[in-house]
């Protein structure tokens, strides 16, 4: 897809499906969206103090992100673009009827820079939407010249191993014919994946993930028209390429790069190495969400500890104050996505951070800026110069006996990246099995028994994974077109009969190759290895 007409792919998908579907009157409690507040963010990420009145630039912002910016910086002066009016419409209407006024809307194409607004931003938050872009650096080094020398910049991107059930639906929808183009074929899909076994990983990635119970979030999800992953080393070379370093992440505890190197003997390695090695064993819960600061930005200055300003001082609009009030008569909760779990406060910290103090406990829960630098101390990037080969192999059909089951992929690529590349360092299989012992939170659970994560499924197999490391490199195939199943026809007939069975799929001619790769989607998550001759 040339630049142009990506956009204009996507255009029409987000004008058709505006993301995400929150209703209008939805509120967000005023201290919830606190990690979003610029303060917050330079403290983390930027250097020295925040502006008082900071610029900042929603960089695709869909229909909620300008709220929940202004509600966590009532001073800032805002500036929310997106490249769907539809999704700027709603945000638009958002913003008006919680009597949000400071911020202001444009339609902008990321990939047009003439269309970008003007000036330099103090914060850039650009939330899953790089990954929908033909050339992503591009634009990352457009955004990194727009951010103030001292400013903050915010990315997420989807993680390559962690989504890969999200794309083999992708393309479990594309083989049964459905698109984002067709408003009944969301509800088709849903109804289609809900009519697997209970134990199948992919109606088990669908029904949990929380966006498939809507329309819009099922097509942004599972019917989209051209999105990717990241692997851990692919951001660090992007963010590397682009001028900028990595600053703070904005995963609990269990993925910051630092902890997880230390807890899993990695401490002489890379911020990219860690992320790549905790989304590959599907331990990262989340997608690859960071705060990023100019490569020529001053050096980081680490001031005096103070209450975040959210939850200080009493120059605040009514309601925000008069939430405050509550907090500080009976304490609260407040969602984190940075601590170990939501912060609980109690009314007398809440009351200390009213009076310009730092508590033990407001510090522990992020609520104090200053006082030390919470930016990672592991170098940001190193290159892992095979990677493409290994991407290559890891997705390859490999042909024999007991080949690898092309649904559990992702899970292959772990047990096997010690073994191709030991230039990584990584110990033997069943050193990293030991390392993860006292961490690893298998995803496996009832009613599934295997293959969500390397841990879980390698504990249930191990023997059969040590066959298959020892068993060497099999040839590969081209494609489906080119191989065989054992009982080819059976398989191919089980297909044909629940495509019968489904009459209100949109008709369409499948050749064998397609038929035999919805067999292996379909029916054959019980089983690790397939005879594919
Ligand atoms: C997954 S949604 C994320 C929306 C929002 N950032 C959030 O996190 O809720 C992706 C958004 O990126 C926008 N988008 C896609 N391609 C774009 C481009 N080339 N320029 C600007 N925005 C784009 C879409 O319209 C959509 O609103």
């Amino acid at each position: 897809m040339a630049t142009q007409s990506k956009s204009a792919v996507l255009r029409a998908q987000y004008e058709a499906w505006p993301y995400p579907h929150v209703p209008l009157l939805a509120s967000l409690p005023s201290t919830h969206p606190f990690e979003l507040n610029a303060a917050w963010l330079w403290d983390r990420c930027g250097s020295g103090p925040a502006p008082a009145r900071p610029r900042i630039w929603i960089a695709g912002c869909g229909t909620f992100q300008p709220y929940a910016f202004a509600v966590a910086n009532p001073q800032a002066e805002i500036v929310a673009t997106d490249l769907s009016e539809a999704s700027l419409q709603i945000a638009r209407r958002r913003c008006a009827l919680h009597r949000q006024k400071h911020v202001a809307f444009a339609p902008v194409d990321l990939a047009e820079p003439a269309t970008w607004p003007d000036g330099q931003f103090d914060v850039i938050e650009c939330y899953g939407v790089l990954m929908n872009l033909a050339d992503p650096l591009a634009a990352l080094r457009g955004l990194r010249e727009r951010l103030s020398p001292r400013g903050v910049l915010r990315l997420m991107v989807y993680p390559h191993w962690s989504r890969q059930r999200v794309f083999q639906l992708q393309r479990l929808a594309r083989l049964l014919g459905l698109g984002a183009r067709e408003r009944h074929h969301p509800a088709l899909l849903r109804q289609f994946v809900r009519g697997l076994p209970k134990a199948h990983p992919l109606r088990w990635a669908f029904t949990t993930y929380a966006d498939s119970r809507n329309d819009a979030g099922v097509v942004d999800g599972f019917l989209h028209a051209g999105d990717r992953g990241f692997t851990g080393f692919q951001l660090g070379a992007l963010l590397r390429a682009a001028g900028l370093a990595p600053g703070h992440w904005f995963h609990r505890p269990w993925g910051q790069p630092d902890v997880m190197a230390e807890r899993l003997g990695f401490a002489d390695r890379d911020q990219s190495f860690v992320l790549n090695y905790l989304d590959l064993w599907q331990e990262l819960r989340s997608n690859f969400v960071v705060c990023a600061r100019r490569f020529d930005a001053p050096p980081r200055e680490v001031g005096p500890e103070v209450p975040h300003p959210l939850f200080a001082g009493s120059e605040h609009p009514l309601r925000h104050r008069l939430r405050l009030a509550r907090l500080r008569t009976f304490g609260g909760r407040v969602p984190a996505r940075t601590q170990d779990g939501d912060v609980v406060l109690q009314a007398a910290d809440a009351r200390a951070a009213g009076r310009g103090a730092a508590t033990a406990s407001l510090r522990s829960g992020g609520l104090v800026l200053g006082g030390r630098d919470h930016g990672p101390c592991l170098p940001a990037h190193v290159d892992f110069a095979a990677e493409d080969e290994f991407l290559r192999h890891a997705a390859s059909l490999r042909v024999g006996r007991r080949a690898p089951n092309p649904l559990y992929a992702p899970l292959f690529a772990a047990f096997e990246l010690a073994a191709r590349h030991p230039e990584l360092r990584l110990p033997d299989l069943e050193t990293q099995l030991g390392r993860w012992l006292p961490w690893a939170d298998p995803l496996e659970q009832r009613p599934i028994r295997f293959g969500l994560s390397p841990y879980g499924t390698c504990m249930r197999f191990r023997i059969n994974v040590q066959e298959h490391l020892a068993r060497g490199a099999l040839p590969i195939a081209a494609g489906w077109d080119d191989v065989r199943l054992r009982d080819d026809a059976g398989w191919l007939g089980r297909v044909r009969t629940l495509l019968r069975d489904h009459p209100d799929l949109p008709a369409r001619p499948h050749s064998n190759g397609e038929l035999r790769e919805l067999a292996v989607l379909l029916f054959a998550h019980d089983t690790l290895f397939l005879p594919i001759g």
